[in-house]
């Protein structure tokens, strides 16, 4: 992927009433910001975290959860055994639901983060994927968002989303067998 104009985070966004990106009186630009872009970053933590479920709701409406929003994702089709390419989320609001149904999360880090006009991609680790009992196993992906500042709510319009999924399935419960030949199966012990 090439990212032709980009920009790297630098930015505290003290001066952003955060919470409200409609209220936010935002420089008047067709070009994501690098405050806009560590603004919804940010907000997406808190809402994918769901420390604070009211928090997390709020956080999740503000952003994503437009009719015209749309989530893809090879990692979550094959999890859920869909055919590649199928659309993971259908619309924001189902997605907002989905996220605070599942079990919150231990934490999020955020290991890069990178933005055009445009575009924002996020490379994170999240913890505590399946349960506490996972708190301590990242599980690592990145997320490309697309964002459209011509809309004056709910900016982001479409997210695609990979990550480790072997792990995630690990966590979340599936039973994960090594091949018993092959490049991938187990050295045999040494004799
Ligand atoms: C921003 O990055 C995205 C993703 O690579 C790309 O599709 C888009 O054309 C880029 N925008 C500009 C203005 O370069
Ligand atoms: C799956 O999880 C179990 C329990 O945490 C761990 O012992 C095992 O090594 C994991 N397997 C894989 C393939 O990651």
């Amino acid at each position: 992927m090439k990212f032709s104009t980009v920009f790297v985070f630098a930015t505290t966004a003290a001066a952003v009433p955060w919470g409200n990106w409609k209220q936010w009186k935002k420089p008047s630009t067709d070009c994501l910001t690098d405050e806009m872009a560590a603004y919804i970053q940010e907000r997406s933590r808190v809402f994918q975290l769901k420390a604070d479920l009211a928090e997390a709701r709020a956080a999740g409406e503000e952003l994503f959860a437009a009719d015209e929003y749309k989530q893809y994702g090879h990692s979550i089709n094959s999890l859920r055994g869909d055919a590649l390419g199928t659309l993971v989320e259908p619309d924001g609001r189902t997605y907002v639901e989905n996220v605070l149904s599942a079990p919150p999360l231990a934490r999020i880090d955020s290991l890069a983060t990178l933005h055009n006009c445009t575009h924002i991609m996020e490379h994170w680790d999240f913890y505590g994927v399946g349960g506490p009992q996972n708190a301590n196993i990242p599980v690592r992906g990145f997320s490309l968002t697309k964002v459209d500042l011509t809309r004056e709510i709910q900016p982001v319009v479409w997210r695609q989303v990979e990550f480790n999924s072997m792990q995630w399935a690990n966590n979340t419960g599936f039973t994960i067998e090594f091949p018993t030949s092959g490049p991938y199966a187990p050295a045999p012990p040494e004799k």
